[in-house]
Formats: structure tokens, C-alpha cells, sequence
């Protein structure tokens, strides 16, 4: 009963498409281990526009159509972790972007264990707690946005 009394706070969380095929249940085992809830769950396959949508802060980046690309290529598994501390918990979970320097300075993290390279490295997590609103309202909003976002994936195969 006394964690009922915690604060609680959320992060957006997905397990991108390299990872999904190969490690989804090892990465689940370790999400649930880390003591967080899996609050919300969707697995999908992102249309390019939503991918777009999603990763618009690095719409100027070189790497932005590879990314969405990538994001777009197949199912992923997109969740509102809750948690105390949930954005800077799953951020270390995750370890740093490049699986090279996570290698080095967190070798338990997924990223060192199952991502293939800066690109293709397994799992996404927001990077403060207003972008993890933003996300998880994008994701999985309300009803209405939902099911056009639903309608949107689907309508696009
Ligand atoms: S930044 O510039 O610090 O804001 O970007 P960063 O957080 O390092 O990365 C943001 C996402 O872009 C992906 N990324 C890349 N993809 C391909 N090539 C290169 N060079 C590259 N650099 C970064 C990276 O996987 C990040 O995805 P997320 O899902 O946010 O982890």
C-alpha cells in the first residue's frame, strides 16, 4: 500500500524493429525486473509519417531519413513506463545512444548487450518528463487520435 503513495511519474518507452524481432522477450524481462509498470502498450508499425512526427526534433539532422526509415521498417513496441523516477531510471536501462561508448561505460545496459550500432540500437526512451507527455499523448492520446493513428498504420500497407 505505501508505494500507492509515491509519486509516480512516466516516460515513453520502444523497442525500435531490429531489437523486437530478436530480443523482445529478454528486453520485457528486464523492463518488469526494473520494477516498472508497463502502464500502456502498443505494438505497431510506425507509418513514415508518424516516424517523421515522432523524431521531428531532428528533422534537420543528417541521419533523420535513415532514422525514419529504420522506425518505419517494421513492428515496434511502443509504452508508457510508470515508475518513481521513470525517465532517468529507463534512460540508464538503456545505457548511451551509441552501443560503442555503452559498451564501455554501461556494459549491463540493453544498448551494450543488444543494439547493432547508433542507428539501429534497440530501444528509445523520452528525455525529460514534458517530452514524455508529448509522447505518450502522440502515442496513445485519446480515443479518437488512437484510432486514427491506428487507421494510419493500418491504411498504409
Ligand atoms: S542528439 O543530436 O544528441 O539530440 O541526438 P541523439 O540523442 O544522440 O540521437 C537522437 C536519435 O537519433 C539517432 N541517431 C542516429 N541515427 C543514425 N545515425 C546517426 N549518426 C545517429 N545519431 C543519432 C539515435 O538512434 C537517436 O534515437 P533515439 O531513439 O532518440 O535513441
Amino acid at each position: 500500500e505505501i508505494e500507492f503513495f509515491f509519486p509516480r511519474e512516466q516516460t515513453l518507452a520502444v523497442i525500435k524493429p531490429d531489437a523486437l524481432e530478436e530480443h523482445r522477450e529478454e528486453i520485457l524481462e528486464h523492463i518488469r525486473k526494473g520494477g516498472f509498470t508497463i502502464s500502456r502498450v502498443k505494438e505497431t508499425v510506425l507509418s513514415k509519417e508518424m516516424a517523421e512526427e515522432f523524431y521531428k526534433e531532428h528533422r534537420d539532422k543528417p541521419f533523420f531519413t535513415q532514422l525514419v526509415e529504420f522506425m518505419s521498417r517494421g513492428p515496434c513496441m511502443l509504452m508508457a513506463l510508470t515508475k518513481e523516477n521513470a525517465v532517468e531510471e529507463w534512460r540508464a536501462m538503456m545505457g548511451p545512444t551509441d552501443p560503442a561508448q555503452a559498451k564501455e561505460v554501461a556494459p549491463d545496459s540493453l544498448r551494450a548487450r543488444f543494439a547493432t550500432d547508433i542507428l539501429q540500437n534497440c530501444v528509445h526512451g523520452s528525455t525529460d518528463r514534458e517530452r514524455a507527455a508529448i509522447k505518450i499523448h502522440f502515442v496513445f492520446g485519446d480515443i479518437r487520435s488512437e484510432g486514427d493513428v491506428a487507421g494510419d498504420v493500418q491504411g498504409q500497407e
